[in-house]
Parts: C-alpha cells; structure tokens; sequence
C-alpha cells in the first residue's frame, strides 16, 4: 500500500489520481478539504494536531509520500510557531514512526533550500536557505538523510498545472485574461516552471526503479516571469497591454523572493527516463481543457 500525505494539495491530488489509476492500493490524507468521490480512501490528519492512528494502523505499507503542510511562503514566516509545529516538530514525528522500518520516504521538497544565484544547481551544490520556508524544508531534509536508509527527496522549482481553476502559474494568468483584467509581472524573476505530471511521472519513475537519494527536478525553458506571460498571452491571442511590466521591488513580500529558479534535472532525467513536457504542449492542453469546460457550460 502507497500512502500520500496530503492528497487534497494540489500535487499529492494528481498523484493520488495517477497511481490509482494505475491499479494501486493507495491511500492519501486531507486537512481542510476533501478527497471528493475517493473519499473512501481518505483519512483526515491535522499535522498541528496529529492523531497518527489511522496511519499507524494501515496494513502493507510500501511507501509514504509527503505532499503536505504549510506551502505559502510568506505564511511561514507570519506565524512562524505554528508553521513549524507543523513543517517540522509533526512532520518530523510522523516519520519518526517509519525510520527503522522497511517504508520507503519520498519527501517534496524546493529548490529554496538553495542560496538565490544565477545558478542552475544540482543535488550536490551548497545549501543556504533564506526564508523561513526555505530552512523548514531543509531541517526535514536533514533529519531523513540521518534516519533514513530508503528515502527520495524531490527538490523542485515552481510546479504548475494545465487544468482550468486549479489557480496554478499560468491558469491564474489565463483566468484573469479571460476577466479582461491586468496582471502584474516581473521582467527581473527568473524561473524554470515544472509541470506536474512530469513531476508524478518522476516520482512514479524513481520509486519502481528503486533509485533512492536526492533529487532535482525543473523545467528546462528559463525565462522572467514577464516574458512567460507574454507568451501565454500570445499564444492564447490576448492583448498584450494586459500585461504591467513590473520589477521585484514594486511587489510587498513579507520574505525575500528568489530572482533566481533554477534547478539541474540531469541526474533526475537520467535516473527515470522521462522526458520534461514542453511549455508549448501544456498550453495546447490548457487550451483543450478550457474549451471543454467551455462546452459543457454551454
Ligand atoms: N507547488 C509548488 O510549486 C511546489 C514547489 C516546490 C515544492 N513543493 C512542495 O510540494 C509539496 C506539495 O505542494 P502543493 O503545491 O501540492 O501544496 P498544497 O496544494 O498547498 O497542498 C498542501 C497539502 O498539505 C495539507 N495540509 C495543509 N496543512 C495541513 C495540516 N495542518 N495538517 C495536515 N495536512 C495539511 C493540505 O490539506 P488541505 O488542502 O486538505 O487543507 C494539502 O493536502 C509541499 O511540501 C511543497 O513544499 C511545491
């Protein structure tokens, strides 16, 4: 049995889906919302307040994946107790539980636990976390490297998805095109979006060929976040004046953000085989999936 921590997120949801879909007795964890019609295989967890019995209790266990927590950047710097009662002192608890068994750990993690350089970094680079986030994923990381033997960590950049509303990098732009409303955007972030089904299909990769350690994981196209939203723009033929050219400095983030996103993918590649999904094919499935639910409303 495969158990993912935080089904109900956003990548935990898909992954959820893909390897049910592939026939395998999952099981996933939701907080604040729900699994939907899966919602048979499903089991509430509050990591600020965890009950572990549940997960305790599950038969079989092969896998755990850890899609969960406190994910917003600036919150974890606001309340910085709570979030880390839950990113560390909990998450930490529950793994406790698994570390001297057979289990294997695959743990999400980002590529903020690097410093902010124009660097394409790989797995052995240096670490240097600047905001809260950034230093709670690499406290976890840290803490599984020592007590694990079995363990994946995924480190990725900014991952994105292609289904309408699911409020990711480009739908969001998309859906305020489609309001006719302007959007902001920095011509002096750069960033390497991954998509999410590139980001299953590793995991999925890693744990069949057994390949255990850590790993990078980022889109190969690198460009501002300027620049992508006038190709999103284009390609979905909005006009441009629908896009402010902004730098860093006319936003308010409470915590620093990266101008630099970059992680190297070869040893990830390498070790799974798959092929990173071009930006170009994911705004043809955007485009298919709006016009779907286009039709249905109709
Ligand atoms: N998305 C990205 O761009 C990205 C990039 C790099 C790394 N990552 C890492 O990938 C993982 C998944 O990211 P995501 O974008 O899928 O996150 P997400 O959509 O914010 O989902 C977070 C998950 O954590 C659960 N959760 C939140 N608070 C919880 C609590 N107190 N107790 C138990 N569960 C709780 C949520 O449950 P409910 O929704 O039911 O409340 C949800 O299932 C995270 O660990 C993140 O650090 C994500």
């Amino acid at each position: 049995m495969l158990l993912i921590i935080g089904a109900s997120g956003f990548i935990g949801n898909k992954l959820f889906s893909y390897l049910k879909n592939k026939g395998l007795d999952v099981k996933g964890t939701y907080h604040s919302k729900t699994l939907g019609s899966a919602e048979k295989d499903g089991a509430y967890l509050d990591l600020g307040n965890p009950d572990f019995s549940n997960i305790l209790d599950l038969k079989n266990l092969t896998h755990i994946f850890f899609c969960a927590g406190v994910t917003n950047i600036d919150e974890c710097k606001i309340n910085r107790n709570s979030s880390y009662k839950i990113n560390v002192t909990n998450t930490i608890k529950l793994f406790e539980n698994f570390s001297h068994t057979h289990v294997v750990l695959v743990y999400l993690s980002t590529d903020m636990v690097y410093s902010d350089t124009e660097k394409e970094f790989t797995e052995a680079d240096t670490l240097a976390p600047s905001t809260e986030y950034g230093r709670q994923k690499l406290e976890v990381e840290q803490y599984i490297e020592a007590q694990f033997r079995n363990y994946i960590i995924l480190r990725l950049t900014k991952v994105y998805g292609v289904g309408k509303g699911d409020q990711t990098l480009f739908t969001t732009w998309l859906d305020s095109f489609m309001r006719h409303e302007t959007i902001f955007s920095a011509d002096d972030i750069f960033i390497s979006p991954i998509y999410v089904m590139d980001v299953v299909l590793a995991l999925d990769c890693l744990i069949t060929r057994k390949h255990y350690g850590i790993f990078n994981l980022g889109g190969h196209e690198t460009a501002t976040r300027y620049e992508f939203s006038q190709r999103l723009a284009k390609y979905f033929m909005y006009n441009l004046s629908l896009i402010e050219k902004k730098s860093i400095k006319d936003f308010q983030f409470i915590e620093p953000r990266p101008l630099y996103s970059r992680l190297s993918s070869s040893k990830t590649i390498q070790a799974t085989g798959i092929e990173l999904t071009s930006i170009e094919d994911c705004f043809k499935s955007m485009k298919e999936n709006y016009n779907k639910k286009c039709q249905r409303q109709q």
